[in-house]
């Protein structure tokens, strides 16, 4: 059976500032980090970090001139997953990968410096959505939230659902396994890369073609996040080969607010009547089916 339980559209805690102090900031790859941080209790609510799995926060880094180890800034506010929290030391894992000027300064945080986040933000994975029947499916650094909401089903004794994952450097995978398998046993785990130096050699989408036939039975909820063209060809490829599954994307898109407030980060609505969905507001998790994947045909004239 399907489950058809709706996204929950709105965080349930009051959106706070949480302080944070840098405690290790290390390289696991290419171009890879594995931020942990301390967080205290929010500012304003005096609550403490809520982040439900598929939710999101806005971290903000000081500006390259600042010489305060707080920071104020709003030009370098960028959105993360959390990949880990654990809510009896306040420790907060930012699994992450430096592509612009506002990662490459977070490569720089040191131990002891701070930073703020801004959560929580946007919606989550459905709590109808059951892990026993559910296949995550992540591509590099979009892992983080899949494997979040891995450890709260763990945390809450439920079952600990499939994950595939895939990155173009085995390594990268390699580096990222003692985290993983404190959750996933090896039979949940798959991993898949180009270069073959860890796991299976090629795509998810490789790897899961040789489980297809076994997973098909199973397999309600297929939840993927990655880089815009892997999701793209999983969502193409679980039309044809999971044709019952409910397939769930967990957007990345940049964020200039990340509150709803910009429109800076909308995509297209597949219901041509609807108006275009924001990524940090209806989403970032998102019903496949209700985006538009195919780029339509431009006009030449
Ligand atoms: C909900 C959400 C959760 C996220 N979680 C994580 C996470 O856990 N780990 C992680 O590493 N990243 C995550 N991201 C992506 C992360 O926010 C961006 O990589 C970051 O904002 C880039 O900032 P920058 O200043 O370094 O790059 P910029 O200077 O803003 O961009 C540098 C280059 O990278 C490209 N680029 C930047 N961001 C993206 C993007 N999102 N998609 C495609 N191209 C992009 C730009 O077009 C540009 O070419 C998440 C994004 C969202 C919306
Ligand atoms: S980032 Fe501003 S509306 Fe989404």
């Amino acid at each position: 059976m399907m489950l058809t339980a709706p996204l929950l559209t709105f965080p349930k805690p009051l959106i706070d500032d949480f302080p944070a102090m840098v405690l290790a900031n290390t390289v696991l790859g290419n171009d890879v980090y594995l931020l942990s941080l301390k967080l205290t209790q929010g500012l304003h609510q005096q609550q403490a970090f809520g982040c439900l799995a598929g939710q999101f926060f806005m971290l903000e880094i000081a500006p390259a001139d600042e010489t305060s180890s707080h920071c104020l800034s709003f030009d370098f506010r960028r959105p993360f997953s959390p990949l880990l929290f654990d809510a009896s030391t306040q420790q907060l894992q930012i699994y992450y990968k430096v592509v612009g000027e506002g990662t490459r300064r977070m490569s720089y945080l040191a131990a002891g410096s701070t930073v703020q986040i801004m959560a929580p933000l946007g919606n989550a994975i459905g709590e109808g959505v059951n892990p026993a029947k559910t296949l995550l499916v992540g591509g590099g650094v979009g892992v983080a939230p899949l494997v979040y909401w891995a450890s709260q089903q763990k945390a809450m004794g439920l079952p600990v659902p499939l994950l595939v994952w895939g990155s173009r450097f085995g390594p990268d995978l390699q580096a990222l396994l003692p985290q993983l398998t404190d959750i996933f046993t090896e039979h949940q785990l798959f991993l898949a890369s180009d270069d073959g130096i860890v796991g299976e050699k090629g795509t998810v989408i490789d790897l899961i073609k040789h489980h297809q036939s076994m997973w098909a039975e199973t397999v309600e909820t297929i939840v993927v996040c990655g880089p815009t063209p892997m999701m793209k060809a999983c969502v193409a490829y679980f039309a044809q080969a999971f044709p019952t599954a409910r397939v769930l994307v967990s957007l990345e898109n940049h964020m200039p607010c990340g509150t709803g407030a910009c429109f800076g980060c909308v995509v297209e609505n597949a219901n041509p009547t609807g108006l275009p969905l924001r990524v940090c507001y209806e989403g970032p998790v998102f019903e496949a089916s209700q985006l538009v994947w195919e780029a339509k045909p431009s006009c030449h004239h």
